[in-house]
């Protein structure tokens, strides 16, 4: 079967959040590629998130483990894989903090897993790495945690500027591709190690990688564990609002659909064994996002905007909580052309939308397990 297709690609972590847009987007868009779908269906992976594209005849769904070496090689070898997208990861930094193990297991391992079943099976080919792609999907909460200083610095050289009132940035330094990493938490260390890893493949084995580290994402299909979907979530059943600390952290917000565009566009035109920071140049302090998602909810539910602003409850700040994250993703404006489809105020309204619209879905992830986390994750607080 594989042989009418153009390309056969296998994205993994498909069930996820990011996964899902990005397997959604390359199912419609290329209908002579097949889409391998490798999800393990952790907590965080759900089918449902695929409803719209699962019959489509370019897209096939295998649930494996990643870490499971001999099935991903022979996965590569039975559909002829020629290019991998790789995000299935362990990506929640407060599990982090609670279960490292899983997390260098999963980040690490499952990569190591990957790259050497890539290796082994392209390098019994006869053309080798030619044609070849493995894209490594990550984060820039590698390079550690920046300032807060004055908000001033780089202009958003965007034309859809990410907000029309906001200002954008929170301090003068960002994060470009050449910064020296210093992961913080187990789950950046976890991401910053699998990074190196890929890269050594490349130059040890003369692998065509590509690494990319993008900003905090927002939107539809998102696990309510996270700050977006979880506030969304609780403004609508009234429940109150954990914002850790004061609320003053800083992070650089891109809407996934966003974040998908441009995989699609490094994919096919990134130069290999390079790396891209990818954001949309829209930084907004924790407690200030509360607001805005407090005011949407109650407008598009007919409430008086900001009549929930009661439920914010300031509880006990995260461990070694990382102060501002900032990307400078201008390398990926000037090399590639990529820029920002929608504004921020725009995207928060879709993705508040969605979620109130999705409640069946939220009922349906959040059964089961996810229950006994919120529980044992806030009562401490
Ligand atoms: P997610 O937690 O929503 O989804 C992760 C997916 O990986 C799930 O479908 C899960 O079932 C699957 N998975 C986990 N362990 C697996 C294993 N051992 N084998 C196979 N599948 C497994 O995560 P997300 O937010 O969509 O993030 C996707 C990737 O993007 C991750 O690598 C993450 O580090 C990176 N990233 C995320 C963000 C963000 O804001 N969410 C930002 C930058 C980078
Ligand atoms: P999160 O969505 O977990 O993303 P990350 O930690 O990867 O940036 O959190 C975003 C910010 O919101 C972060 O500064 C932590 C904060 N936060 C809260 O204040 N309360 C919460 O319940 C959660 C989940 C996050």
């Amino acid at each position: 079967m594989e042989q009418q297709f153009k390309r056969n690609i296998m994205i993994t972590g498909g069930a996820g959040f990011i996964g899902s847009h990005v397997v959604r987007l390359f199912v419609n868009k290329y209908p002579d590629y097949h889409i391998i779908n490798v999800d393990k269906l952790t907590y965080a992976g759900n089918l449902a998130n695929l409803k719209d594209i699962e019959n489509q005849p370019n897209y096939t769904f295998v649930k494996a483990d990643i870490c499971d070496f001999d099935t991903m090689r022979q996965l590569m070898e039975q559909h002829h894989i020629d290019g991998i997208i790789h995000l299935a990861a362990e990506s929640h930094v407060d599990r982090s903090i609670r279960d490292p193990f899983t997390f260098a297991h999963t980040n690490v391992m499952g990569t190591l897993s990957l790259l050497q079943a890539a290796k082994t099976t392209w390098e019994a080919l006869p053309e080798g790495y030619e044609g070849k792609r493995f894209y490594h999907i990550s984060t820039d909460e590698v390079y550690g945690a920046l300032e807060l200083t004055d908000p001033e610095g780089i202009e958003s050289p965007f034309t859809t500027k990410a907000s029309s009132e906001h200002h954008h940035a929170y301090g003068s330094k960002f994060f470009t591709e050449d910064l020296k990493y210093q992961p913080h938490s187990p789950y950046s260390a976890s991401k910053a190690s699998s990074d190196h890893f890929v890269r050594a493949f490349h130059d040890t084995y003369g692998m065509p990688t590509i690494v990319t580290n993008c900003s905090n994402n927002y939107g539809p299909y998102q696990f309510p564990e996270k700050l977006i979907p979880l506030f969304i979530n609780n403004i609508r059943h009234r429940k109150p609002l954990p914002v850790y600390g004061e609320g003053l952290n800083v992070r650089d917000w891109l809407y996934v659909v966003d974040h998908a565009r441009a995989i699609d566009l490094i994919f096919h035109e990134g130069k290999v064994a390079d790396t891209y920071n990818i954001g949309g140049f829209n930084e907004w302090k924790n407690i200030d996002i509360v607001k805005v998602l407090i005011n949407t909810t109650d407008r598009l539910l007919g409430r008086a905007e900001g009549e929930d602003m009661n439920l914010i409850t300031h509880v006990t700040d995260r461990k070694g909580h990382d102060m501002r994250y900032a990307i400078d993703s201008r390398k990926l404006q000037r090399e590639l052309g990529w820029e920002p489809s929608l504004q921020f105020e725009e995207g928060i309204e879709k993705t508040v939308r969605w979620y109130l619209d999705n409640q069946d879905w939220l009922d349906n992830v959040t059964s089961g397990n996810y229950q006994r986390y919120y529980e044992e994750m806030y009562s401490k607080r």
